[in-house]
């Protein structure tokens, strides 16, 4: 089965497309069997917009990002799909290739900014690596460029402060530092995987900032990988939102937020209260998500769905139109009123 293609402009090529996803799939092997955590995902970022891809906690977020940019689990591979960054497929480049582009024009930020610094080198030593390894820095030259980097993400009194280790920075500072990492080469497309969930609001909303800024100065894609329907709300042009491995909906934040078509999307803004209506009654789904070693067959959603028939179960709706720019994989999206 594979999902049509996303997104694809009416008619000519679209060039501020960054990033490419098209039907990622991710096999993971564990001791009772294989199962898929990533199951024919498509999304297109594009350069000076905020891609969100939005989904509950183990939807396969993660492992979509490990997958984008070279770093799975020795358990977990890349069963399908391409990976397209400068007209280069990432997943059949060769290995050379691959980690040119995916080191330069693809970085990443990961959540917990602890254990992606590494301890026992300076923060100084760890800034200036990208300079060194891909732009033949010499140690000097990569020093000067570590402390301007430091400055251009709001790290106050950088010259003193690049002689540091990572546990001497507070946890916004940390996340500050590995911006700065990622945005050293100036890459096309930033995935921030969980950017702010280890820090306080007030940090969280700073952070956000800082992001915003840089993806327009560096003109990039972000790719802001969340469960946070607000943070989505508040950030993103775009969104693509996950729910077992699956993409079950796409399209412009205003639009998917303000006229859901998938039962899921529904139940999800169901379930987070609404400033304007304090006090109203909150949804929550009933029931979890499908166990990824018994994902069903048909719908992902089934078990959960209050539209779900026959069809749900015997076939798996793939994603489909529902609007310009705006897909849902749902057999009975028209129905999603009476939900
Ligand atoms: N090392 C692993 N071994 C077994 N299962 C894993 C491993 N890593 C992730 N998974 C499973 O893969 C699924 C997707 O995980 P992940 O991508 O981390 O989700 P998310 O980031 O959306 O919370 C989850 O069901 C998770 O339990
Ligand atoms: S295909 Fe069926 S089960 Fe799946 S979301 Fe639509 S109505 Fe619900
Ligand atoms: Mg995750």
């Amino acid at each position: 089965m594979s999902a049509p293609a996303l997104d694809r402009p009416e008619s000519g090529i679209d060039d501020r497309v960054a990033l490419d996803v098209a039907d990622l799939t991710v096999e993971l092997r564990t001791p009772s069997g294989t199962v898929r955590a990533v199951d024919h995902v498509s999304f297109r970022a594009r350069r000076g917009e905020t891609l969100a891809l939005l989904g509950e906690s183990g939807c396969g977020k993660s492992m979509t990002a490990q997958a984008l940019v070279g770093l799975l689990d020795p358990i977990a591979a890349i069963k399908e799909g391409s990976i397209t960054l400068d007209e280069v497929d990432l997943v059949t480049a060769k290995e050379s290739t691959r980690r040119e582009l995916a080191g330069t024009q693809l970085a990443i930020v990961f959540q917990d900014a602890l254990t992606a610094l590494n301890p026992v080198y300076t923060v100084g030593t760890q800034l200036a690596e990208p300079f060194r390894i891909h732009r033949k820095m010499s140690k000097k030259e990569a020093r000067h460029e570590a402390i301007e980097l430091m400055r251009h993400v709001g790290i106050p009194e950088p010259e003193s402060r690049v002689d540091s280790y990572p546990h001497q920075f507070s946890g916004g500072m940390r996340q500050r530092l590995l911006i700065a990492m990622a945005v050293a080469l100036s890459p096309k497309v930033l995935l921030a995987d969980e950017p702010t969930t280890a820090l306080d609001v007030t940090v969280q909303a700073q952070i956000m900032a800082l992001l915003h800024r840089l993806r327009t100065e560096h003109d990039m894609a972000v790719v802001l990988i969340t469960h946070d329907l607000a943070l989505v709300a508040e950030q993103a042009d775009r969104v693509a939102i996950m729910y077992a491995g699956n993409v079950v909906e796409t399209g412009p934040v205003a639009e998917v937020f303000g006229n859901p078509r998938h039962p899921y999307t529904k139940g999800l803004l169901d379930s987070v209260p609404v400033s304007t209506e304090r006090g109203a009654d909150l949804k929550s789904i009933d029931g979890t998500p499908p166990d990824l070693h018994s994902i069903p067959a048909g719908c992902v959603y089934q078990a959960r769905c209050p539209l779900a028939r026959a069809r749900c179960v015997s076939e798996r709706p793939v994603l489909s139109g529902t609007g310009p720019n705006r897909q849902a994989a749902c057999h009975f999206s028209e129905e999603i009123d009476n939900v």
